[in-house]
Formats: structure tokens, sequence, C-alpha cells
């Protein structure tokens, strides 16, 4: 019974990143195979670092716009926001019960904030962290067992939360007997982590993105801002370390890849590799930006499509829910 999910969080514009790292193989896998997918709007997982209503409320428009004109079917998939599914929220206490501390002390997102505050000297290496953040892989589990997901298409970046679920959930069936299924990380061959502009991790924490369906112009504008090195037209370069090669590679056939390596070798010109990765890439996203653009334009249509995802995720949320409530001994006493 193979089931699919994946989740996207509500602080950003979905990025390139974003999108060759999550939305298209999900729903590429939602397309030809079929197993069963989940995709949902994280927006409980939003709140953990963005304290701004309305860049949230944005965000949620155009993440949800952005599956439906990536071509998702909401008839086949079952497709939400996190919050509409309260159960989630139950499960995770009773996960945040089972989970030890200890391992909520390896998260890389709580660790990473840990080390840039020792890095800054300050007086309190626990600085700007909530519960919220700590406990962040909790709620990422419950989200995850709840449907009994057995793969989750991630960028390299989420690995380490799946992990945690299946962990969370090893420890909750050891101690209660078997309840959740135990997922997998699915990281697409091509789903390296995009770099951005200034060649860290492309991600909204950096502010480096390209959105996804920006218009042509800030596009371009953006495809030309990308850091490259100072080599000269004529000299070869190495397109193993280039973030403008990486974008490329991400969405471009096999065949392509090779001739701009070739062209990489050749000694293309910075400004004649960026017209051309602009070229390609908004060729291949014209259609969907269009798409896109009409979408947004009707966010009652969007809410009616995502309530009647909730409905369904309800639906299997409650049976498991009153499953995971009876194996704790919280269940009616006749
Ligand atoms: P989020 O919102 O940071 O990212 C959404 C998805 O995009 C992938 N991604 C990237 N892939 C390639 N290159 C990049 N530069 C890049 N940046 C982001 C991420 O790996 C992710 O797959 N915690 C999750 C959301 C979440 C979730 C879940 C995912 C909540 N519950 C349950 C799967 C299952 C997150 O913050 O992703």
């Amino acid at each position: 019974n193979k089931t699919v999910l994946t989740g996207i969080t509500t602080t950003g514009i979905p990025h390139l990143g974003n999108y060759a790292g999550a939305i298209r193989p999900a729903i590429e896998s939602s397309q030809t195979t079929e197993a069963r997918s989940f995709f949902f709007l994280a927006d409980y997982h939003a709140i953990i670092k963005c304290h701004e209503p309305a860049r949230i409320r944005e965000s949620a428009l155009a993440i949800a716009a952005t599956w439906l004109a990536g071509g998702l079917d909401p008839n086949k998939v079952v497709f939400y926001r996190q919050s509409d599914v309260p159960e989630i929220m139950e499960l995770t206490w009773a996960l945040t019960c089972v989970t030890a501390k200890g391992l909520m002390n390896r998260a890389h997102a709580y660790k990473g904030v840990v080390q840039e505050n020792v890095e800054a000297n300050a007086v309190d290496p626990d600085k700007g962290i909530t519960m919220g953040l700590f406990s962040y892989p909790i709620l990422m589990a419950a989200d995850i067992l709840m449907f009994k997901a057995t793969h989750v298409p991630v960028g390299k970046d989420q690995i380490q939360h799946i992990e945690m679920a299946r962990d969370i959930a090893q420890r909750f069936n050891h101690i209660f007997g078997e309840t959740f299924v135990l997922p997998e990380a699915v990281v697409d061959d091509a789903g390296m982590i995009l770099k951005g502009l200034d060649g860290r991790k492309m991600s909204k924490s950096y502010n480096n993105t390209i959105p996804l369906f920006e218009d042509e112009k800030k596009f371009r504008k953006l495809i030309n801002k990308i850091v490259t090195n100072s080599l000269e037209p004529g000299e070869p370069k190495d397109p193993d370390t280039c973030t403008l090669f990486g974008i490329y590679s991400a969405f471009a056939s096999p065949s392509d890849i090779v001739s701009m390596r070739k062209q990489y070798q050749e000694g293309i010109a910075w400004g004649e590799a960026k017209k051309q990765v602009f070229e390609h890439l908004n060729e291949l996203l014209k259609d969907k930006r269009d798409a896109y653009n009409q979408l947004i334009q009707d966010p009652a249509e969007i809410d009616r499509t995502l309530r009647l995802g909730a409905d369904k995720a309800r639906q299997e949320a409650a049976t498991l829910l009153s499953q995971v409530r009876r194996a704790v001994g919280i269940a009616p006493l006749a």
C-alpha cells in the first residue's frame, strides 16, 4: 500500500528549489502511479518561524496555486491545509510524550540556530529558540504518521526529519503495539539541493530565492543576478561547482545537460550562459505561470478545494487518532 505524502511550509512564495525538490516529483508520482497521495500546506509549521500573519496568508495562497498550476489533480490527490485537520495537533501531543528530548537535541533546524548564536557570541545559546522550533520534527512526524505515509518526497535538507519520524513511530509501536507505518524519504535523483542567488542553499530564510512564477522581466533579472566567478569568456568553467549550472540541470533533459557541460568546458561567457538558462526555464514555465496567475485571482475557489481535501483527510485522521487514543488508554470508560 504505497502512500505518498509531502508538505510545504507557508512562509514564502514557492521557489525553484521547492518545485524541483518537492512539488514536481510529488505531482509526477501522483500522475504515474496508483499510490495514494497526500499533499498539504504546512501552515502550523509556518508560525514556528514567521509571526507575520499577512505573509502566511499570502504564502498559503501562492503555494496552493502553485500545486494546482503544476498539474495536481485535487480529485485524485488528497490536497489540504494542515490546520484544517486538527487531529494532527492532537497526534502531535501523543507523539511528544514518547519522543526523547535527546532526539530533538540532534535536529539540524534547532542546532543551526544554536550554532549561529554561539558564533555571534550570544550570552544565551538558546536565544530566539521557541519550543515550537525545538519540537518541530514532532509536528512533522504527526503529519506523516497520521496518514500511514510510506514514501515522503522531499529535498535532502528534510531527510533527517523523516528519519526522526521513523524513530518516533518505532518508539510508539514498541511501547503501545503496532500503530504506525514507518515512512521513507524519497529524494529525486535530479533533486539535488538547488543553490540560490548568493550560492548558498536556495531558502526563504536566506532571502536568496528565485520565485518559480516570477514575471518574465523580473525572472530574467534574477537569473542575471546569480553569483558566478570572474572567469573571462573563453576560459573553461567548472559546471559542478556552479550555481547557475545546478539550476539549469534541475530543469533540463540529460542531453541538454551534456551540451551545456560542453559549453562550460569550451569557455562560454557568463552572460551567454545566463541568457540560455533564462530562455530555457522561461519556455518551460510560462504556461504554468499563466495558469498560476489565473488561479490566484480566485482565493475562494482555492479555499473550497482545500476544504474538500480536508474533509477526506479528516475521515482517515479520525480513524487513526481513535486507535492512538485507545492504545495509550484514553478512551470511553464503558
Ligand atoms: P520547506 O517548506 O522548507 O520546503 C518544501 C520542500 O522543498 C524542498 N526544498 C528544496 N529542494 C531543493 N533545493 C532547495 N533549495 C530546496 N529548498 C526547499 C524541501 O526539502 C521540502 O521538501 N518541514 C518541511 C515541510 C513539511 C513536511 C511535512 C514535508 C511539514 N510537514 C511532512 C514532508 C512531510 C519544510 O519546512 O519544507
